[in-house]
């Protein structure tokens, strides 16, 4: 009998020894911040607590609650983030990180996340290790932090951004190319004709569609269309303008930061909230009608 108890209890210390992933060192990530043992270790109970279900057990996006989720989860063994306030591509600060689990993003299943502080840290550590040839290493750089220069229109000039954002979405940015028109063929040529100086007579077929994308997330994209479709990473004109100059990582949306002039960028994030109002409302059903 005692021999039996002993022997449970050696194959229990084996199994729980065997079983211990736990990390014994520190490592250094991007930017040269050197993270302890002990936080990662802290980190990955959150992870496994809050984040797995979704995530993965591996950080690969395919947690037993992923499934059917649109979009997926974000795979974190690929190193590559979408709403970073850096330019796309490049890799998102810690703070990035902490205002993406704390706000959540609008209309997926990615919830806004209320826990400690230290949890919290710790957490956006772990999932670093998941991408150890993103992360890992004193030589890493993280992203330069997109500065939110004054609206050089305001609430004051609210309308006269609304107008040129109109033109900056149509005719400068194209940004009908992947997402919708929201103006009639006869007001686009205008407008191409006034900034141009030539009319249009050759339309897409697809003007008041959005277009999917492929992405290096291994899923399609669909650029939204605003007076429909979530933004999400975005409420206020401050947060549209960081989105519009960084672009998303990893998917067709450019950085739009050295393509437009930093003005055109406060334009169209003000005709973007504009549209973003129409929402449910009248106006849309209208607009919508006289498109088709
Ligand atoms: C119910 C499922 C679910 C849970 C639970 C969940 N997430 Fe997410 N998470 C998502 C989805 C879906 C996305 C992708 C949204 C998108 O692509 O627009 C996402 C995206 C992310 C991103 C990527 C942001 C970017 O810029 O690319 C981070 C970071 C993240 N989640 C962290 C966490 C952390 C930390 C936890 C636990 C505290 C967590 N998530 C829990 C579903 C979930
Ligand atoms: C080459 C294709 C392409 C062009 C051109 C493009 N976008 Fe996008 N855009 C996308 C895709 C794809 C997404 C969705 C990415 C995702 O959420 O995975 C997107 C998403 C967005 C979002 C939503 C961000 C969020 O937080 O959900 C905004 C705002 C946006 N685009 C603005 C613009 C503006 C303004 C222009 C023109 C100046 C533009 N886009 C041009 C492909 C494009």
């Amino acid at each position: 009998m005692k021999s039996n108890l002993a022997a449970i209890f050696l194959c229990l210390w084996v199994m729980i020894a065997c079983s211990d992933h736990s990390f014994k060192e520190g490592k250094y990530f991007a930017g040269g911040k050197y993270v302890t043992a002990e936080t990662l270790n802290k980190g990955k109970m959150t992870y496994t607590e809050y984040c797995m279900a979704c995530h993965g057990v591996n950080g690969d996006g395919k947690g037993l609650s992923a499934k059917g989720l649109v979009p997926p989860p974000r795979d974190f063994t690929l190193g590559l983030y979408k709403f970073g306030q850096v330019v796309s591509g490049e890799l998102p600060s810690d703070q990035d990180f902490k205002h993406i689990i704390k706000t959540g993003l609008n209309g997926t299943g990615m919830l806004a996340w209320d826990m400690s502080d230290e949890q919290m840290d710790s957490v956006i550590q772990y999932i670093k290790t998941f991408a150890p040839a993103a992360w890992e290493g004193k030589d890493k750089k993280i992203g330069e932090a997109i500065v939110v220069t004054p609206d050089p229109f305001g609430e004051a000039h609210k309308s006269a951004a609304i107008e040129r954002g109109k033109e900056v979405y149509h005719i400068t940015g194209q940004c009908q190319t992947c997402h919708r028109a929201y103006v009639s063929k006869e007001e686009l040529s205008a407008m191409n004709k006034k900034i141009n100086n030539q009319a249009i007579t050759d339309f897409d077929a697809n003007l008041y569609e959005v277009k999917s994308q492929d992405s290096q997330h291994n899923v399609k994209t669909v650029p939204p269309d605003f007076t429909w479709h979530s933004v999400r990473s975005a409420k206020s004109v401050d947060e549209l303008y960081v989105r519009i100059a960084a672009g998303i990582g990893g998917t067709a949306m450019p950085s739009w930061k050295d393509t437009i002039t930093n003005e055109d960028i406060w334009a169209v994030s003000h005709y973007i909230r504009y549209l973003m109002d129409m929402k449910d409302t009248p106006a849309r059903e209208e607009l919508i009608k006289r498109l088709q």
